[in-house]
């Protein structure tokens, strides 16, 4: 048990965890944004994807991916906060003071960046998923008797404080993100000399077409787009 407690605790180990759960994280994004941008497609497209995800096969699919994702998502913060200490500790300094001509915004502040996106989520959640903050959005039912998912994200972002909350936090992510591939890809020795220029550039690009993606929505709404 000790040998595997002690591989488990290694530096490079927690750096795999961070970076395996942060790739599954990103897929996720991925999807969330796909599903995101059926509203384009107006509400009956919308609507009819919530009630299917919720729905299928007997609403097993949703909850093994609710539960797959939170692993992911506490794995990866708890390793961000172990490596971050360490850091901390082996270089005298917390990570937001080391400057380095190399290091980016985004990579001296990843912790802070993480402890963002957490608080966003769980105010996302509390918004969109358990109807417990704005609760004057969530109740729209359309006429097949369905939860109006479209009308609930539409009448959010009329309101200015949660349009500037979400894009506050899409930014967040999105300079999160930029840092978060590249070094994940070098965490799993992902490189290969033909292949490094479009490593480095992985994490700009996902991070950048992932914010972009996610804040037409909001802006859709705030520009009459989406109504
Ligand atoms: C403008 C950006 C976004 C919009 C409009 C949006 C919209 C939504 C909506 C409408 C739901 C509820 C779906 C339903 O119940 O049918 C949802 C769920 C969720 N969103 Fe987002 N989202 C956005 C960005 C994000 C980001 C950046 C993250 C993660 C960092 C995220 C994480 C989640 C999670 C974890 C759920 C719960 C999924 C579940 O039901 O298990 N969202 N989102």
């Amino acid at each position: 048990m000790q040998p595997l407690l002690a591989i488990w605790n290694s530096t490079i180990f927690q750096k795999w965890v961070m970076a395996v759960t942060g790739i599954v994280l990103v897929g996720f994004l991925a999807g969330h944004l796909s599903g995101n941008l059926l509203i384009f497609l107006g509400p009956d497209h919308m609507n009819a994807y919530g009630v299917e995800l919720r729905e299928l096969l007997h609403g097993s699919v949703i909850w093994v991916t609710r539960i797959g994702l939170l692993l992911a998502f506490v794995l990866h913060v708890r390793a961000g906060i172990v490596l971050a200490a360490r850091n901390r500790k082996s270089t005298g300094v917390s990570n937001s003071k080391v400057t380095n001509k190399t290091s980016t915004i985004a990579s001296r502040t990843m912790v802070y960046s993480g402890l963002l996106i957490l608080f966003y989520v769980i105010y996302h959640l509390a918004h969109f998923t358990w109807g417990l903050a704005h609760t004057e959005y969530y109740s729209y039912v359309d006429s097949l008797g369905r939860h109006d998912v479209y009308r609930m994200v539409v009448e959010s972002f009329r309101n200015p404080v949660i349009v500037a909350t979400y894009s506050l936090a899409m930014i967040v992510t999105g300079l999160h993100l930029n840092h978060a591939i590249s070094s994940a890809f070098q965490t799993l020795g992902i490189n290969n000399r033909r292949i490094n220029g479009l490593i480095r550039s992985a994490g700009p690009i996902v991070g950048i077409a992932l914010v972009l993606g996610f804040l037409s929505v909001p802006l859709s709404v705030v520009f009459g787009l989406v109504k």
